[in-house]
């Protein structure tokens, strides 16, 4: 072999290796190398040991004062629907299954002239302010264990506001709406 067909081979060797890096880096630039910040295909591993309670919890009847101002009462009335089975509504209103409702904001629990109540709610005390109708209208045997009340509850907010804006209505004088004091109250 001669030395300039030797030189030939070796240059040629030499492109071919000058275009292969160059090649890599031209694809580097191309195509940048990063990092994913996440699994493309995330994998969901469940957390041993320790349970998060507040994930397992249920979330709690929401607060509603604040929604009762700008509350929908015919929204509310149809709800209504959902209690006549049990309840009236209407002034003068006899007991039925449940107790009559006639102005039951701000009444006393289980105030009801003449109806058997269970000895639950008889015992419960206090009155029908707002934040107990939300909690007891979001799931009433959890606000009141052993009531006799046979409903499951309203489980969006936006039902509870208007079924109680409905309440509220069903008096000769409606109760005050809440004060900023007491819908920030509600919150904490
Ligand atoms: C299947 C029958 C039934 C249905 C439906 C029902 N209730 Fe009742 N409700 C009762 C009974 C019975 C009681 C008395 C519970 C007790 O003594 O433990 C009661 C009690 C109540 C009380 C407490 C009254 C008081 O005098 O202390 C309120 C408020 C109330 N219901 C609201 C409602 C509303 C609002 C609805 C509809 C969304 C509704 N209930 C649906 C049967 C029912």
């Amino acid at each position: 072999m001669d030395e300039l067909r030797f030189n030939k081979i070796a240059a040629g060797f030499l492109l071919a290796a000058l275009l292969a890096m160059g090649g890599y880096k031209l694809s580097e630039v191309l195509v940048p190398h990063t990092e994913l910040a996440q699994n493309a295909y995330p994998i969901e591993v469940p957390e041993t040991g320790t349970v998060v309670a507040s994930a397992a919890a249920p979330a709690g009847p929401e607060p509603v004062l604040a929604l009762l101002a700008s509350a929908d009462l015919a929204a509310g009335q149809k709800l209504a629907k959902k209690c006549t089975a049990c309840h009236v509504f209407e002034k003068g209103g006899a007991n039925k299954t449940g107790p009559a409702l006639w102005n039951i904001v701000n009444a006393d629990k289980g105030g009801a002239d003449g109806f058997g109540y269970s000895q639950a709610l008889a015992d419960f005390g206090g009155v029908w302010d707002y934040v107990s109708l939300n909690a007891f209208l979001y799931k009433p045997k959890a606000y009141i264990s052993g009531t006799k009340m046979n409903f499951a509850g309203f489980k969006k907010p936006k039902d509870r506001a208007n079924m109680i804006a409905y309440l509220r209505s069903t008096a000769d004088s409606p109760a005050p709406l809440p004060t900023d004091a007491e819908i920030a109250a509600e919150i904490q």
